[in-house]
């Protein structure tokens, strides 16, 4: 038997689900879907995690990917591939220090990106994702809230820019979205000029400047689907394309240039980390049992309250 095969036995022998993000490798992505997982933006995992029968969750991501499906279903076993794979966000913003922030600023309502630990996510009022940033953070200011935000410095810049709110913003940034260059963009641009630019909000406001359209991954892929444009410029980790080519069969899709004049690029389009997921990883994580994802309850039950706003929001 394959790989493949092996894996899809596997799964069913243990009651398990796979969950995966939109960047880790096709050959994931496509076996999440052939066996009744999902293949999704940090939102919808994060709720299909909650509502799926299984008892096993194997979530192909990053490790907040993980800890936030644990939260939502502590009675359930989560698994991720690689207990190394984390995000540049999550990193940026250790606890303590997080702690000290929102401690200096009592009279700010906390709100976190799902690209968090638990720990930060237990200390915040709200959680949101990218695509539901904007509409809870509108509603916030219009209820006359001052917001402390974090970690992602570029998303927080373009929140407060389209809704106007009160916002203090830690200083965290994405590896893969920061590495995206407005100039080089231009360039390509004039290259393409009937093509529609496509744009995550983890990147620099030099760059969403730019942009036809920005969006969370999901909202990248219908906007793909449905603009009339032949072609597209798209400034998000790469192995979104997978899905952007099934969903937009004959459209060309180009990556948004990440080298430059001065660039350091590291990550050029892809997560270190997404990529660290693989077949491999994923048959020896089912059949060991290893990598799973471990909360304490408290930090479970105080990070719960702060998720549930998020997907009672966007229900
Ligand atoms: P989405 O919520 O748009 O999927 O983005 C999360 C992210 O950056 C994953 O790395
Ligand atoms: Fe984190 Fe950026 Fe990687 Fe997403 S792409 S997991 S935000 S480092």
């Amino acid at each position: 038997m394959n790989i493949r095969g092996s894996i899809k036995q596997a799964l069913l022998e243990k009651n398990a689900t796979l969950v995966a993000h939109y960047y880790v490798s096709a050959d994931l992505q496509t076996l999440a879907e052939e066996t009744g997982g999902i293949v999704s933006d940090s939102l919808e995992m994060a709720r299909f995690g909650q509502n799926c029968d299984a008892e096993t969750i194997v979530v192909a991501g990053v490790k907040f990917m993980g800890e936030t499906a644990k939260i939502l279903s502590p009675e359930k076993r989560v698994l991720v591939l690689d207990d190394q794979a984390t995000c540049s966000l999550d990193l940026s913003c250790p606890i303590d220090d997080f702690s000290a922030f929102c401690d200096a600023n009592p009279d700010h309502v906390v709100v976190v990106y799902a690209n968090t630990s638990a720990e930060v996510k237990a200390r915040a009022d709200w959680v949101v994702t990218s695509g539901s940033a904007l509409k809870i953070v509108k509603k916030l200011h219009q209820e006359g809230k001052k917001i402390l935000w974090a970690p992602d410095k570029h998303l927080g810049h373009y929140v407060q820019t389209e809704t106007g709110a009160d916002m203090l913003l830690w200083d965290g940034a994405c590896v893969v979205h920061e590495a995206f260059k407005a100039e080089g963009l231009e360039r390509l641009m004039q290259h393409h000029p009937d093509a529609a630019v496509l744009v995550h909000p983890e990147s620099p406001k030099e760059v969403i400047a730019l942009a036809d359209f920005v969006g969370s991954t999901t909202q990248l892929i219908e906007a793909a689907a449905t603009r009339p444009e032949k072609t597209f410029i798209v400034a998000t980790d790469n192995g979104i394309f997978h899905k952007m080519h099934e969903v937009a069969p004959g459209k060309k899709f180009i990556e948004a240039p990440t080298m430059g004049v001065g660039a350091t690029c590291e990550s050029c389009a892809h997560c270190g980390w997404m990529a660290m997921n693989s077949l491999e990883k994923c048959l020896s994580t089912l059949t060991t049992g290893k990598n799973e994802i471990r909360i304490n309850d408290e930090v479970i039950e105080k990070a719960k309250h702060s998720i549930h706003r998020l997907l009672e929001f966007t229900q």
